[in-house]
């Protein structure tokens, strides 16, 4: 779908989408399509019954007066409830909505938001993002689908005062998406596809928009002492990597904010094996690694000012002759060691060697872990808020914020000694689980002894990084979680 920013004029062709706010209250673009049909919308409108709410829609075919098929009216809802995501949400409701509507060509008449202080450029270039967001699906081994099931849109034209200013704002958040769909991608594509080999070849992509790519296989990680996170690769036919990506946009004296990533290519569960039921799911357990990676291809796009390194740690855990088996004990390269209690419990064990290495060779402003780290992430908080673990409220707090303006909501677990405790092993310096309780804390009080006292911020995205319903912004499947959200973080906090 191209996406096209064009003057207000009433367009030929395809279908055209007006707005409406509460009480039925016309914007002025749609008045003026109103009067070009001679009062046909607001009849059709009151026959309806319309209001006005978020999200309504209304249909008026063949509309007298006017050249396109269908003039669409969606509701706004309250003016004063409007905002750039909002704007966002509406563009996706629009392509979720007409995605398929048998046109080639839709048209969105934008207009300025004097309430929310958006000119008609931001609100032009926000539902284009939020539009091509939602469009996104995962359609390459799909050979057989019936014509009329597939997306007919091919162009999806703004109207605005001033498109070329609406282009210019929308150039980075066309980048900000970039970041998101790869991230979806390679959350999506299977175990047979992403595995740790193949997946640094993706990485390697990211090369294309200046970003330095290194890729550390299994020899140089041994040479590290990092047999954590080796420990959990040994059962697999596919050599593991640790890939470090660094993005310089200032000066490279500058220390880089650091994000580092869990990318289990596939989880079993290992010796320690999983149940056949839903097992398939697990391919999305690189959906850690995937965010880092989709937030560099981000940066790197938009051209970020901001030093940033993205560290992903690529493994894939099976259960083989030569997997670790529970009650092993390994050394991981900060020289801590590790009973693995549980083979399953791998995430942590592939993070804390990043995490060690990552503080240890760049000397962070902090390091933001992301990873699907365990399921009981998903039994506190489901699947609308992100779970937050941190020595720094400050940085928690800007966490916090940037995930409710972007709609990826993060939510603060608590940690301590008590809970640190509670994974104390009898014949190691810890083991790799806790007791039944408490199963996401006990896994962020793990990660945490592998910190050295740098500010830190742990984010669970075991629910948050699949949906298996449609949102505004993304159909059912890989969300790209986290991209957004560390995007607007970084823009927010830490851009020059
Ligand atoms: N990748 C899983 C976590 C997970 C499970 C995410 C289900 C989403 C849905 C992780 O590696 C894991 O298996 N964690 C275990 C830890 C336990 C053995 C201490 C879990 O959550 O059950
Ligand atoms: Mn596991
Ligand atoms: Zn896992």
């Amino acid at each position: 779908m191209k996406i096209n920013f064009l003057k207000t004029d009433l367009p030929a062709k395809g279908n055209l989408v007006t707005f409406a706010y509460n009480d039925c209250r016309l914007s002025s673009f749609a008045r003026k399509v109103d009067k070009e049909m001679g009062g046909q919308l607001s009849r059709a409108l009151g026959a309806a019954r319309f209001k006005g709410k978020f999200g309504e829609f209304l249909a008026v075919p063949a509309p007298a007066g006017l050249e396109v098929r269908n003039v669409y009216v969606m509701g706004l809802g309250n003016a004063d409830d409007l905002n750039d995501l909002k704007m966002q949400q509406a563009g996706g409701k629009i392509i979720a909505r007409l995605m398929s509507c048998g046109e080639e060509e839709i048209s969105v008449a934008a207009e300025a938001l004097k309430k929310a202080d958006m000119s008609a450029e931001e609100v032009a270039a926000n539902v284009a993002f939020g539009a091509r967001l939602r469009r996104y699906r995962f359609d390459k081994y799909r050979t057989k689908e019936p014509e009329d099931k597939k997306p007919t849109v091919i162009l999806f034209n703004v109207l605005c005062s001033a498109p070329s200013r609406a282009e210019t704002v929308f150039g980075p958040l066309d980048k900000v998406a970039d970041g998101v769909l790869f991230a979806r991608d390679l959350v999506t594509e299977p175990g047979n596809v992403i595995y740790p080999e193949s997946y640094v070849e993706h990485i390697r992509e990211l090369s294309d928009l200046g970003v330095d790519v290194e890729v550390l296989g299994e020899d140089e990680m041994e040479e590290l002492g990092m047999g954590a996170l080796l420990g959990v690769g040994q059962g697999s036919a596919s050599e593991s990597h640790l890939v470090i990506m660094r993005w310089n946009g200032l000066d490279k004296k500058k220390a880089p904010l650091a994000f580092i990533g869990k990318g289990v290519t596939f989880d079993t569960g290992g010796i320690s094996l999983k149940p056949g039921a839903g097992m398939e799911d697990m391919k999305f357990d690189m959906g850690g690694s995937a965010a880092v990676v989709g937030l560099m291809k981000a940066l790197a796009g938009r051209k970020a000012k901001a030093n940033v390194i993205g560290v992903v740690g690529l493994v894939e855990n099976m259960p083989s002759g030569t997997a670790q088996r529970p009650g092993d004990v390994v050394t991981s390269m900060s020289g801590q060691t590790i009973e693995v209690i549980n083979t399953d419990a791998e995430g942590r064990l592939v993070l804390c060697d990043a995490l060690w290495y990552t503080q240890d060779r760049f000397k962070p402003k902090f390091m933001i872990d992301l990873a699907t780290l365990t399921g009981a992430m998903m039994v506190a908080l489901g699947q609308e808020y992100a779970g937050i673990f941190s020595n720094d409220d400050k940085i928690s707090e800007q966490l916090f914020k940037a995930g409710e303006e972007v709609g990826e909501a993060v939510w603060r677990m608590p940690i301590g000694p008590a809970y640190d405790e509670l994974i104390n092993s009898d014949i190691a310096d810890m083991k790799n689980m806790g007791n039944k309780y408490a199963g996401s804390i006990t896994a962020a009080q793990f990660l945490q002894r592998f910190v050295n006292d740098v500010p830190w911020v742990h984010i669970d995205i075991a629910g948050t990084a699949w949906k298996q319903t449609p949102s505004d912004l993304a159909d059912k499947g890989a969300t790209g979680y986290g991209v957004r959200l560390l995007d607007r973080f970084i823009q927010e906090n830490y851009e020059d």
